[in-house]
Formats: C-alpha cells, structure tokens, sequence
C-alpha cells in the first residue's frame, strides 16, 4: 500500500533525541521536519527495538496516537509489547502521566461531541488504560519512536522520541474505510500534550495537499519548516471548552455557492480536520447547498454512491467551471478548490466531495482533506491561528526537495 517514490530518497539516522518523560523533554525544538505521508492520509511510523513500522491514518481530532496491539492476530500489523526492549508499562503511579487516581475528576473528558474524548482510567493491577470515545482502549504504553523524513537533508532525516506515549489498543473499533486499508491505527495531530506534535514538542506544522490525481505522496512539514505567516492569511481558531480546545475549529460567517450566499448573518463553526476526507455540513445547510447546486448546475440526474452526491453532466465538462464553493471566515473568504470539491464519477457525471453530518457526530461542520486540496494550511498551536495560501502544491514540494 506504501506506493515508492523513486524521487524520494528516505534518508537515516540521528537527529533529535528526546528525554523520556513529558516534562523532562529537551529544550530545543526540532529545527523541522519533512514528515511524508500517502494520499490516503496514513503516514509510516516507526515503534520498539528492534523497530517496527505501522501505517497510521492522520487525525486531528483524537488526542492520543494508538496502535491494534493485544491480542495479535494475524489479519492486522499489530504493535507486541513483549517483543521491544524500550516497552514500558505506564502504571497509575506515575501521576504526570495517569492522574487519575480512584475518583478523580478526568480533565481529559470532552465535553462536547465536536471532538473525540479521552478518558484514562486506573485498573486494579495499577496499570493506565485509555478510551477515546469507542474508537479505541486499550493501555497506555510508552516506547521508542522513530519518524523518518522524506527531504535529504542529513540534519533533518530522522526524529527520535524515547519514551513516547501512546496507545497500546486492545479494542479498536476499526472503521470500514480503515479497515479496507491497512491501516493498524491513528497518531494524534492536536495539541493536547500526548499529542505526537506535543511529544516532538512542535507548535507549528503545515501541510498542501495535492488532488489525488497528481500523485501519491504528500508531507507534513513540522516545527521551523512549516509554512506560516508572510503572505498568508491568518484566521484565529476559536476557544472552545477548555477540554476540545486542542483540537482547530473555526468560526464561520456563511457559505457561498457561486455568487449566491447562503447563509447569511448566522454565524457556525467549522472543524479542520485533515484525517477526515469528505468535507461534512450540518444537515440544513448541506440540504441547501444541494438545492443552491441543482440550480445552478441547471438540468441534470443527481443520483448518490454511497453517502456522496452526483450529478450527470455534459460529456468533458470543465471542473473548473463549475460553481465554486466559499466559506467565510474571519477577515478571509477560503474558496475550496473545485479540484477538491468534484470528484469524476465517470466521463458524463461527477460527485461532489460533501457529506451530510450525522446527527451521531453532532450535526457538525467538519472541513476534511478533499476541502484542504491545493492550499499551504498552518496551524500555530501556541498562538491558536490558522494560516490559508492558495498554492500549487506540487511545485511547492520540488521546492522543498
Ligand atoms: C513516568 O513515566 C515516564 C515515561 O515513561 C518515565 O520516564 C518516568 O520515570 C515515570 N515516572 C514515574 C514516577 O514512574
Ligand atoms: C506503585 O507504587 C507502589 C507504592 O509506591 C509500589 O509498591 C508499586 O510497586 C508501584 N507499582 C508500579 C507498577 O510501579
Ligand atoms: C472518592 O473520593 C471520596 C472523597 O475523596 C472518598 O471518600 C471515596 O472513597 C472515593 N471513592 C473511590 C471509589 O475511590
Ligand atoms: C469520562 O469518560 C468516560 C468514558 O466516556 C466516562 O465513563 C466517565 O464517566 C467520564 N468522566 C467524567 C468525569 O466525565
Ligand atoms: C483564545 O485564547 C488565547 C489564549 O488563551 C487568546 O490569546 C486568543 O486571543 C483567544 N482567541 C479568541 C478568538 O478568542
Ligand atoms: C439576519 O439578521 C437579521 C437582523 O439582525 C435577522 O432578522 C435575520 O433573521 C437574520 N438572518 C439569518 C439567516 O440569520
Ligand atoms: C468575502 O465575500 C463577501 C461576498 O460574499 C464580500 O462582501 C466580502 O467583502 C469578502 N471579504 C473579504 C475579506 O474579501
């Protein structure tokens, strides 16, 4: 499933070396980093001595990165305690890290359902287990980690954490899209400090995502590399509850199909999630944008696959003239890329990237990879802003090169 890039050289060793518990980390931050990651959002990480290596899917909504790990079968890559010489149980005594003593009030409890919760728990035997709202529970474990760059650059080639905290998932409620794809778990992209940003202790990353078309791999660029500021547009992230403040959230003033807005003086919010393909709406103004859609499309046969809409079009139809999708935000108006919102279905028809949200997922605004397409993203975690740039991205990666 890791496609190979023969432009990409995947360079070794020795670049920072990270202390092992999360307050004794070391000072200096990484000077940046490449880290490369597939189309489908799963990026290749390293585990355990001797090392092994898993295909985790990008998140940014769940907090704590985890592995399938017990019990191994043989259908799943699976992380085995008992084979790495650097696993080390985290037990309840160890406060910094499992605070939750008996009954303790849990501080890491969401308490909205804008964001996967984590909770942590001490079992009688004094060990941490982990749940992140059904997804995942498991132990919290803790071991080396290597993450390796895709840029040649000897100083930037490879990030070592020891002592890195995770989860050791002994029920992994696997979504079917996940399962179909090899994936063996998640690694957190928020900024609560279990996070993987946290434990490299960056504060700022970027990605630009190409349309799938273009090619397989993207990166992540993280710390001093990440693009941020200078032209960009800056948009605040809203303070939510203390609890998903961690993850990035949006105001949102309106959308716009075309010329015609549709939401006019209401103001919402909006999750940027790049571990989430589809770019999700709450149900009556998905319901609008549909018919605001159909109108402005003119005559055609909308028809679904799966949960996504499609339409027939005239044979060859230009995605770029197409309506055009804008989302108001703070002091910026982000037009999602049409090479990102249409999807062809087949030489005469097209879909449209957009879900309706589940009443499940609390009828929220997510704004998924296929959203984020053709557009240099920063997030500064320290300063809660976002950063927008229009960008052709692969010409921004043979920069990078
Ligand atoms: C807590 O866990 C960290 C990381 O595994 C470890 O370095 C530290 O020594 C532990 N502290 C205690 C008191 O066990
Ligand atoms: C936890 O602490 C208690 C008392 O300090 C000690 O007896 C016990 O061995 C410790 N357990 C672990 C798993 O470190
Ligand atoms: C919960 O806390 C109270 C007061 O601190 C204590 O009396 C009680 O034993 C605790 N319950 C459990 C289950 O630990
Ligand atoms: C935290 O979440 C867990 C699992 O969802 C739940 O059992 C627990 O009661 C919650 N704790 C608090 C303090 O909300
Ligand atoms: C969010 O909180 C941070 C620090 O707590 C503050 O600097 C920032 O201005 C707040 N942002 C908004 C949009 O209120
Ligand atoms: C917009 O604002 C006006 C006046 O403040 C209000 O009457 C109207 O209902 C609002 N429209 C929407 C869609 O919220
Ligand atoms: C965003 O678009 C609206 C029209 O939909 C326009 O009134 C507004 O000035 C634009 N804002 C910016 C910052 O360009």
């Amino acid at each position: 499933m890791v496609s190979s890039n023969p432009l990409l050289v995947l360079l070794l060793f020795t670049l920072l070396y990270h202390n092992s518990s999360l307050e004794d980390l070391l000072s200096d931050q990484p000077n940046g980093f490449y880290l490369p990651f597939e189309s489908n959002l799963y990026v290749e990480i390293t585990i355990g001595s001797p090392t092994k290596t898993f295909n985790l899917k990008l998140d940014s909504s769940t907090h704590l990165t985890f592995l399938e790990c017990d019990p191994c079968d043989d259908n799943h890559k699976c992380y085995d305690r008992k084979s790495s010489n650097t696993f080390s149980p985290i037990s309840c005594n160890n406060s910094s890290l499992c605070p939750l003593s008996s009954n303790t009030t849990n501080p890491y409890n969401a308490t909205t359902r804008t964001e996967t919760s984590l909770s942590l728990l001490c079992t009688p035997s004094n060990f941490c287990r982990y749940d992140v709202s059904s997804f995942s529970a498991g132990y919290l474990v803790s071991d080396t980690l290597q993450l390796t760059s895709s840029i040649t650059d000897q100083e930037n080639s490879l990030s070592v954490v020891h002592g890195f905290v995770f989860g050791c998932g002994t029920s992994n409620g696997v979504l079917p899209e996940d399962d179909g794809g090899g994936v063996d778990g998640r690694v957190s992209l928020t900024a609560h400090r279990f996070s993987l940003l946290s434990q490299l202790r960056v504060t700022r990353f970027s990605h630009c995502l190409w349309p799938s078309s273009a090619g397989s791999r993207n990166y992540l660029r993280l710390g001093s590399v990440a693009a941020y500021g200078g032209d960009m547009m800056l948009v605040p992230m809203l303070n939510m509850t203390e609890s998903n403040s961690y993850s990035y959230h949006l105001a949102i003033f309106g959308i716009s199909l075309g010329q015609q807005r549709l939401r006019g003086n209401e103001t919402s919010t909006i999750t940027i999630d790049i571990g989430t393909y589809y770019t999700s709406l709450e149900t009556s103004l998905y319901e609008e944008l549909k018919e605001e859609l159909m109108t402005q499309i003119g005559p055609t046969v909308a028809y679904k696959v799966n949960e996504l809409m499609c339409f027939t079009t005239e044979v060859g139809v230009e995605i770029d003239s197409l309506p055009k999708l804008t989302l108001h935000f703070q002091g910026f108006n982000y037009t999602v890329s049409n090479r990102g919102l249409y999807l062809r279905d087949s030489p005469s028809s097209l879909c449209i990237a957009l879900v309706r949200s589940s009443v499940e997922e609390g009828e929220r605004n997510v704004l998924g990879a296929s959203g984020l397409i053709d557009y240099a993203v920063g997030y500064e975690t320290s300063e809660r802003m976002l950063a927008f740039q229009q960008k052709d991205c692969l010409v921004d990666f043979v920069d990078g090169m």
